[in-house]
């Protein structure tokens, strides 16, 4: 596939990831520029004037007037579940807080028994409707947790359909204390005997939410020892609503990440940016809920690695879309669109483990492209909640990015 004649390629700089400082705002632009791809691979970016050797079987698309960056990387997201909470986000426009709603027995517990009452083929259902909707927004690559079942069975359906509809699963086994337990270390005997080992062959990751009223750190801290001892990579919610130390247990166990942070204070920036492990900013969710913006800016100054993600769910981000993450990640986390782009391309593929082929245009990486309706590749972050995103290339194939909402299951 030859994308010819575009206004611009706009891709992160260089091969290293994460990208960390002044790194992160570096994106090299080619003007009047084609990407070339074949067998699944970007074979070559240039300039339309240096462009030689094109095999003549290539399938061309029209890039004018059109600008390619690398397929969005979503590296957090919640798109296993059935129901929604549309009536709490009523109750909460009209001054209900999600903790009060969590603490009377809603919240994630009531996503856990609408998804408990479905089937497997519902749960299927469900994941490949939310990917296509990620993938009409850009998104070519998305993690997407479990952690909405909280018994076996669930859990195991969830990880399944989530692999199953091309997605990267991350068992969030400690996301909530279901009810027939009596508390959170009953839960934990049970999820580590039980779950753990058939989990430990289907997902990538482990997650633990790290908040009074779900887990505390000592229960953090066993759950992601037992999933690490198992194969699976640790990822923490942390510093959502409270600092618990989830930032240095975080390194203590040596995850790839924390996410949230909107609580998270000078201490933490700099403990978390003297560490390996990326920080994960979930903006559409802070706003969402009404709460503070996770401090991007002093990250970023202090040199943690961080990336951008949707947390897309029902209760806290009823949102799939990563240009409008980027948006918000300009407009209220003080980053640049360069930094946007890359903290949602190559520091997200890192976070997923994929930073080797995912996240940049150039040679020899997945040729996964997004193709952006504008003259400009800042318009990614620039135009708010805009259709910026024209076509999706994955693996060097057109995707069906203006599938009609008429044909969704
Ligand atoms: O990342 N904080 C914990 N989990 C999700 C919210 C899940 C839900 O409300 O259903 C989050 O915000
Ligand atoms: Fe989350």
């Amino acid at each position: 596939m030859l994308i010819r004649d575009l206004a611009q390629v706009a891709t992160p700089a260089g091969r290293s990831a994460p990208l960390r400082g002044s790194d992160l705002a570096a994106v090299d632009v080619l003007e009047g520029a084609y990407v070339l791809c074949a067998e699944g691979r970007i074979e070559a970016v240039g300039r339309m004037r240096e462009l030689s050797g094109v095999p003549g079987d290539a399938v061309e698309i029209d890039g004018r007037g059109r600008c390619a960056i690398p397929g969005l990387v979503d590296c957090h997201t919640h798109a296993c579940f059935l129901g929604d909470r549309v009536a709490e986000f009523d109750l909460r426009a009209r001054g209900a807080s999600y903790e009060e709603l969590h603490a009377a027995g809603g919240g994630i517990l009531a996503t856990v028994r609408a998804t408990r009452a479905g089937s497997e083929a519902d749960l299927l259902a469900a994941v490949q409707r939310h990917r296509r909707a990620m993938l009409r927004m850009g998104t070519t690559t998305f993690e997407a947790k479990s952690g909405y079942g909280l018994d076996r069975e669930t859990e195991l359906a969830s990880l399944t359909a989530i692999r199953a509809a091309g997605g990267i699963p991350t068992w969030l086994g400690a996301h909530s204390v279901p009810p027939e337990f009596a508390d959170a270390d009953a839960y934990l005997d049970f999820a580590l005997d039980e779950v753990l080992p058939p989990v430990s062959t289907l997902a990538e990751a482990a997650d633990v939410f790290v908040e009074e009223g779900a887990f505390d750190l000592r229960q953090a801290r066993r759950y992601l020892e037992a999933c690490r001892d198992a194969g699976l990579a640790p990822r923490l919610h942390g510093d959502q609503f409270t600092e618990q130390g989830a930032i240095e247990l975080a390194i203590e166990v040596g995850a790839r990440s924390v996410d949230h942070l909107e609580a998270t204070g000078d201490r933490g920036v700099r403990t978390l940016a003297a560490s390996d492990v990326a920080g994960v900013l979930l903006p559409a969710s802070a706003l969402f809920l009404d709460r503070p913006m996770p401090p991007a800016r002093a990250l970023v100054a202090a040199g943690a690695a961080v990336a951008l993600a949707t947390d897309f769910n029902p209760g806290s981000a009823f949102c799939e879309s990563l240009p409008l993450v980027c948006s918000l990640a300009c407009t209220q986390l003080g980053l640049s669109p360069a930094e946007a782009l890359a903290a949602s391309t190559v520091n997200a593929a890192h976070v997923l483990g994929r930073a080797d082929r995912k996240g940049r245009l150039a040679p020899g990486y997945d040729a996964d492209v997004v193709l952006l309706d504008a003259p400009d590749w800042r318009y990614l972050a620039y135009h708010l909640a805009g259709q910026v995103v024209a076509d999706v290339v994955v693996a060097g194939g057109l995707a069906g990015a203006r599938e009609p909402a008429a044909t969704r299951a």
